[in-house]
């Protein structure tokens, strides 16, 4: 199949490469010119596990453009742009209904759109009307990937949502990844279901990590412990283990917005989505909450405490700042100087906090001489932490409840304390 990606970037790039590898001709669109730039030299331009090997072995397959007249032998098209957060908290659509109006004229009769990109209910019918031609199908495909793990839910998704009334257009793409992906994953649903489907899936996961913080407060009152309860929960397969890790709470480029749109859309129906705004609420109430909480440690060793944060990345395995909860703990932490250390973000949140913070080359570096140390993102490097002796006082604060327990428990000078206990 010819194959057009509109948009290069952590679902546009891994979805190329990934369609690539099944042997179909590729072509990238982006109008980020430095972007395209460091593409055309042969490089990936953001990181993702394997992304450059997958690249490289299948480059013959790939083209990649800034110029949208390339697309058009395409009969599949991807639309996988960025849909961010407006200041009201809906989506902001303006980028996806750009490559609609620039595609148009270069769309081949028989063509299929497919819009990857997150996008509120309706947008699609939006679409179908910007484009305006009767040959040519709409169809919702969201994205379900997850950044550090790209490529591995594009060659094992735990589902792909084709939402379409066209048998036609269901036909061609259910063909495309038959071949690759279990059958019985491809699910077929109209366009308004799978656009819903998107949010509904990400507001749930954000409620399940807001509804284990609200716990872990109560284990910590009642004398409990959250990651038992959270390990007893999680043996019912119908609730799971995963996302029911007590910390400071979600951010990162989805979750946030996509809860705040999935609000905003519901009220535009005059549907009031009690759980989710409840989530959003109390999942930004709580870096602050986590700030006080540090705060006070501060005020009880001394305000000349030496302190060191372990985390700045909105979680482990990646380089992403965005809406970070370590970023808005750290900013509303009363002290200076901090000392910081990220295996992968220092770059990215040098960019949002500036020189207030001091920057350390490693673990051991940021944590020389600390009196209180906290750790605010899962990174397992940290884990070192656990092989270290303190010949000092020292107050560990571990809000990702990464370290094990009984191990800092037994440690001289160690004060620890975690999430939920
Ligand atoms: N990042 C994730 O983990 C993830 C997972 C699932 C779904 N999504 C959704 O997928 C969409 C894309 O997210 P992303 O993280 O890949 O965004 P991104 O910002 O990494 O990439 C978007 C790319 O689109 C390009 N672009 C914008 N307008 C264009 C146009 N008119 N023509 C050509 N290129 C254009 C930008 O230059 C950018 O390179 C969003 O709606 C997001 O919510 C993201």
């Amino acid at each position: 199949m010819n194959i057009a990606v509109i948009g290069s970037g952590y679902v546009g790039l891994p979805t190329a490469c990934g369609l690539a590898s099944f042997g179909h001709n590729v072509i990238c669109i982006d109008n980020n010119e430095q972007k395209l730039a460091v593409l055309q030299s042969g490089h990936m331009p953001l990181f993702e596990q394997g992304l450059q090997e997958l690249y490289e072995s299948n480059n013959s397959n790939i083209r990649f453009s800034g110029d949208m007249s390339d697309i058009q032998n395409a009969e599949l098209i991807i639309l996988a742009v960025g849909t961010p957060m407006s200041d009201d908290g809906s989506a902001n659509l303006q980028y996806i209904y750009a490559a609609a109006n620039e595609i148009k004229p270069y769309l081949q009769n028989g063509a299929i759109v497919a819009t990857k990109s997150t996008v509120p209910v309706g947008t699609n019918d939006e679409i179908e009307r910007i484009i305006d031609n009767p040959n040519v199908d709409v169809v919702s495909m969201p994205e379900f990937l997850r950044e550090g793990y790209a490529l591995y839910d594009f060659f094992h998704p735990d589902r792909i949502i084709i939402g379409t009334d066209s048998m036609d257009a269901f036909n061609k793409i259910y063909n495309l990844y038959a071949p690759h992906i279990a059958p019985e994953k491809i699910i077929h649903t109209n366009r308004r279901s799978a656009e819903i489907i998107k949010y509904a899936s990400n507001a749930f996961l954000a409620t399940k990590i807001h509804f284990i913080n609200e716990i872990a407060d109560l284990c910590e009152q009642a004398g409990a412990n959250v990651d038992d309860v959270a390990n007893g929960m999680g043996a019912d397969s119908r609730i799971g283990r995963k996302f029911l890790n007590a910390g400071i709470g979600y951010g990162g480029s989805c979750f946030p917005k996509d809860t705040n749109a999935l609000a905003y859309m519901a009220g535009k129906y005059g549907v009031q989505l009690g759980i989710v705004s409840t989530t959003i609420q109390g999942n930004y109430d709580r870096r602050f909450r986590i700030a006080e909480r540090i705060n006070e440690q501060i005020k009880s060793v001394g305000q000349n405490a030496r302190v060191a944060v372990l985390g700045l990345a909105f979680k482990n395995g990646t380089d992403d700042v965005r809406y970070s909860p370590a970023i808005d703990v750290i900013k509303n932490i009363h002290h200076n100087p901090i000392y910081a250390y990220d295996p992968q973000a220092m770059k990215n949140a040098s960019q949002v906090l500036g020189d207030n913070i001091v920057y350390e080359k490693s673990v051991h570096e940021c944590i020389k001489n600390a009196d209180i140390i906290v750790i605010l993102t899962e990174w397992p490097d940290f884990k070192e932490l656990e092989s270290v002796t303190f010949g000092r006082p020292t107050v560990i604060l571990d809000y990702r409840n990464l370290l094990d327990e009984n191990i800092m428990q037994s440690k001289e000078n160690v004060t620890y304390k975690r999430i939920g206990k």
